[in-house]
């Protein structure tokens, strides 16, 4: 196959959006609109990837740097067809040239790749709708051949009625395609140099023009307005649930899921309504997330419970661990197998061992926690002197005592037992009891104090 650019249009200001981020920067399940269609080239291995940008000074490339992509401005911008004209000089001729649009984030890979093998020549992506309105209508002859295609605006009422309308998305030849934008005019009811004018330059120069059609109607949706944005977000996160349900997940409610990024789940795994995900998260085979928890870039292994409202954010939790509810674990938690965490406990940047449990009102931040360790309730490992961050290490079998703040640097030995309410600022011995609470008394015949009778004059 010959080797593959891609031009991706992204200079429409987007003057329905009201905001002052430039439309193609606007987020769909959780990644801008440009990067899902930048992704899709990726995947595509495309040669040669040019963006074609116009509002909002450098925010778009200064948004995507981390794709090798050339940049070109488009400014100012007369029509589809002198947009994809200021990628030319980066092309080569060499190959072939697709167009893509910032603004219609959901194509899908296996749909350009049909239109990759839909045959030489120019080919077109077209979709049929039953309400056309706004779109670039297909002309064909009477034996289906392409002839062109007109823009809605220079339609006429008969070419109006036709339901097959241009997506906009298109692969040439690029050499040829260097030569029809070459000479396109603007003498139309918009006054803009159009793109779909190269389809009569190749009918008549007896190139054919192929069609490919979409898998699915949304990969083609472009957006205008935060109303399309929030739609087609609907659409993808419906198809993102049936995806799920399909292998054999359980979704208490398919409508009431977010998965932002890439959710892989394993067998009999079953997530509760308003949960969200994102980045990548792995589900392994029976784990079960309770409602309204949110999961960022994250692996969950085997038989693991999260409870409702926990958070869970960069972090790797072992097999058959108990979650929440309200727990949160916070970047570079690893939680080994059959821990618990319970509510309104907070792990930061810490290893918990096999077994260990914290199950109430706790923060342990820059630990290192072994098995079988105790945590009692009310425990604070206090990481930080105001400028620097110190490790608590507690060993295997230890016991912590409720209300105990370990003052880092420190460590608690194998199998030691802290009493409850202990300041520990030195290392606690292994197997001992270790206690800084100061001795209770009791004073004899103390008396409350009564209210004081006021001076009478
Ligand atoms: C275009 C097509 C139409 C098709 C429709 C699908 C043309 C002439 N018409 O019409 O056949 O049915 O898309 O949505 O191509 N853009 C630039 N620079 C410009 C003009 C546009 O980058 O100078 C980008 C826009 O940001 C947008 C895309 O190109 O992403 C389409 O532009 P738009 O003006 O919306 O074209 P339509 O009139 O919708
Ligand atoms: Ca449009």
């Amino acid at each position: 196959m010959s080797p593959l650019n891609i031009v991706i249009l992204a200079a429409g200001k987007g003057t329905r959006m009201y905001s002052n981020q430039p439309k193609v920067l606007h987020a769909l399940a959780g990644k801008p609109m440009l990067q899902h269609v930048l992704d899709c080239a990726k995947a595509l291995q495309a040669e040669q990837i040019c963006v074609v940008y116009g509002h909002g000074g450098e925010a778009v490339p200064q948004a995507m740097a981390q794709y090798e992509a050339e940049f070109v401005i488009q400014e100012p911008q007369l029509g589809t067809g002198h947009a994809v004209r200021q990628a030319m000089p980066h092309l080569d001729d060499n190959s072939l040239t697709m167009v893509l649009y910032g603004d219609v984030p959901l194509i899908q890979l296996q749909t350009l790749q049909q239109m990759r093998v839909a045959g030489d020549g120019l080919v077109l992506l077209t979709v049929n709708l039953t309400q056309p309105t706004g779109y670039g209508r297909i002309m064909r002859d009477a034996d289906g051949r392409v002839l062109s295609i007109v823009e809605e605006k220079d339609a006429t009422p008969e070419q109006r009625k036709i339901q097959e309308v241009n997506t906009g998305i298109l692969l040439a030849p690029t050499q040829m395609l260097r030569h029809w934008l070459a000479q396109l005019k603007n003498n139309n009811s918009q006054g803009e140099y159009y793109l779909t004018d190269i389809v009569a330059m190749a009918v008549a120069q007896g190139v054919e023009v192929h069609t490919a059609q979409p898998a699915h109607a949304w990969e083609v949706e472009g957006i205008n307005s935060k109303t399309q944005l929030a739609v087609l977000e609907r659409t993808w996160q419906r198809v993102e649930a049936q995806r799920l349900l399909a292998h054999g997940v359980t979704l208490a409610d398919p409508a009431r899921l977010d998965v932002r990024g890439t959710l892989i789940c394993g067998r009999d795994v079953a997530i509760d309504v308003g949960c969200i995900f994102e980045g990548t998260v792995s589900l392994a085979d029976n784990v079960r997330v309770g409602p309204y928890s949110i999961i960022r870039n994250a692996n969950i292994a085997q038989g693991t419970q999260v409870a409702a409202y926990s958070h869970i954010d960069s972090s790797s939790v072992g097999a058959n661990c108990h979650i929440g509810p309200y727990a949160r674990l916070r970047p570079g938690s690893h939680l080994h197998d059959d821990a618990h965490v319970g509510n309104f406990v907070e792990i930061k940047n810490s290893e918990v061992g096999a077994g260990s449990k914290a199950n109430h009102l706790s923060y342990i931040g820059d630990a290192t926690v072994g098995a079988r360790v105790n945590i009692g309730a009310g425990t604070i490992t206090c990481n930080y002197d105001g400028a620097n961050k110190f490790r608590t290490i507690i060993e295997d079998d230890a016991f912590i005592g409720s209300d105990t703040q370990l003052v880092a640097p420190v460590r608690v030995g194998k199998g030691a037992t802290i009493g409850a309410g202990s300041t520990i600022t030195k290392d606690a011995p292994d197997g001992e009891l270790t206690l800084s609470r100061s001795k209770q008394i009791t004073i004899n015949g103390w008396k409350r104090p009564v209210k004081q009778a006021k001076d009478k004059k």
